[in-house]
């Protein structure tokens, strides 16, 4: 979609609504998604290739090959990549150690993938609330809450109602924009939790010029279809430390002791492994992230004049210190405007557009209600005035 046809000459919301709209018909879509991936002939040609192999499943050389690209984005020392986010994250929290008997500090306003984690692990979530202002974990907040409700005994930090060890945090980097890491990884070392970061929708984002997820003991990253770049289904784990990434990749590759022709696995294990096909994708789709950025960063600029005067609406910056991917692009309801955000979702579906809401709060997910939580007011009112619109590279 060429820039003319952006042009966001008024300021209302209703224009916005129209134009994309707009744009869903040109384009002859039944629905405008919210974000579509762009396979292009040279995905194409990639894909044919590695199915030309015959290397379709956990082995290939396109597996290594992708993990050196990404090593190269991301100046992470190891990667291990894995067939989703979600996979990556469970072998994460079990290689930081995070054991049945442990709480693991989980933000509410997340993808449910956050805390389904830290279920498979058997382990407790323990809610916490996130900023106003980029959506990731309250530095302040946290600080306080730990310094009132834990205390530290031969190096762990102990919840003084439940007795039981926060083991780990998970920092999840929300909508592509880094949270403020600096602050949430002294706290953590200030009460010797281990920082896990999800930056499933972060790839290409950076905090103090550092690739998020490179920062904490552990970090991951998806590749899902509605993700910047996609192998399909995919993921990856993003480690400094040998350690944790040989125990990661022996745990996602069922633990299994390596040998030219014996099974012997040595504790329970998982198939998790990328499998070569979605590497092969993966390949030349990261060959067109800073493509990608650069687009989407065009597209903030616009919004951002676009909303410039709106009562209602503000557009989610990039925190300062940071270069953010925009993943997606987000409008926020400001505190004093009076609409609502299901009138406006409903505009934008009738109109066949795929706007949506943030995440509901995880903390009042039916299944999660029992675990326990700090005060989550952010959380709440955040899941009122965040929604999403179509962000795709080709807006
Ligand atoms: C914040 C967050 N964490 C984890 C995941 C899980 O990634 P996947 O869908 O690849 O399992 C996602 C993505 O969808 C996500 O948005």
């Amino acid at each position: 979609m060429s820039k003319k046809n952006f042009n966001f000459k008024d300021e209302s919301m209703k224009d916005l609504i129209n134009y994309l709209g707009l744009i869903r018909i040109k384009l002859g879509k039944s629905y405008l998604p919210l974000h579509e991936p762009d396979i292009d002939y040279k995905d194409q040609k990639e894909v044919i290739k590695g199915l030309k192999s015959g290397y379709v499943s956990s082995v290939g050389k396109d597996i290594v090959k992708f993990e050196k690209k990404l090593k190269y984005i991301t100046k992470s020392k190891f990667i291990i990549s894995t067939i989703n986010g979600t996979s990556a994250l469970h072998i994460a929290l079990k290689v930081v150690g995070v054991k049945s008997e442990d709480e693991v500090l989980v933000p509410s306003l997340s993808f449910v993938a956050s805390v389904n984690a830290v279920l498979y692990s058997n382990a407790t979530p323990h809610f916490v609330d996130s900023e106003i202002d980029h959506f990731g974990i309250d530095p302040k907040k946290l600080d306080d809450y730990l310094k009132k409700n834990t205390f530290i005994k031969k190096n762990f930090c102990i919840n003084r109602k439940t007795k039981k060890i926060i083991k780990a945090l998970v920092l999840v980097h929300v909508f592509g924009h880094p949270a403020k890491i600096s602050e949430i990884l002294s706290i953590c070392k200030k009460y010797k939790i281990k920082m896990v970061e999800d930056a499933a929708e972060a790839l290409g984002s950076l905090y103090k010029g550092k690739h998020v997820g490179t920062y904490g003991d552990i970090g991951i990253l998806s590749f899902n279809g509605n993700k910047i770049v996609t192998t399909g289904v995919g993921g990856a784990i993003l480690t400094n430390t040998k350690k944790l990434a040989e125990n990661s990749k022996h745990l996602t590759t069922t633990a299994k002791i390596k040998h030219k022709w014996d099974f012997v696995h040595d504790e329970l294990g998982y198939n998790y492994r990328i499998a070569n096909l979605n590497a092969s994708l993966g390949i030349s789709q990261l060959k067109k992230l800073s493509k990608y950025i650069t687009h989407k960063r065009k597209l903030i600029y616009r919004l951002h004049k676009f909303f410039k005067n709106s009562n209602d609406f503000t557009i989610l910056r990039e925190p300062e210190n940071c270069r953010s991917n925009f993943w997606l692009q987000t409008l926020v309801l400001k505190r004093s405007s009076k609409l609502k955000k299901n009138d406006i979702l409903k505009k934008f579906h009738k109109k066949k557009i795929l706007a949506r809401p943030v995440w509901r709060p995880l903390h009042k997910m039916k299944y999660l209600k029992k675990y326990p939580k700090m005060n989550l007011n952010n959380a709440e009112i955040l899941e009122n005035k965040i929604i999403n619109i179509p962000s795709s590279y080709y807006l």
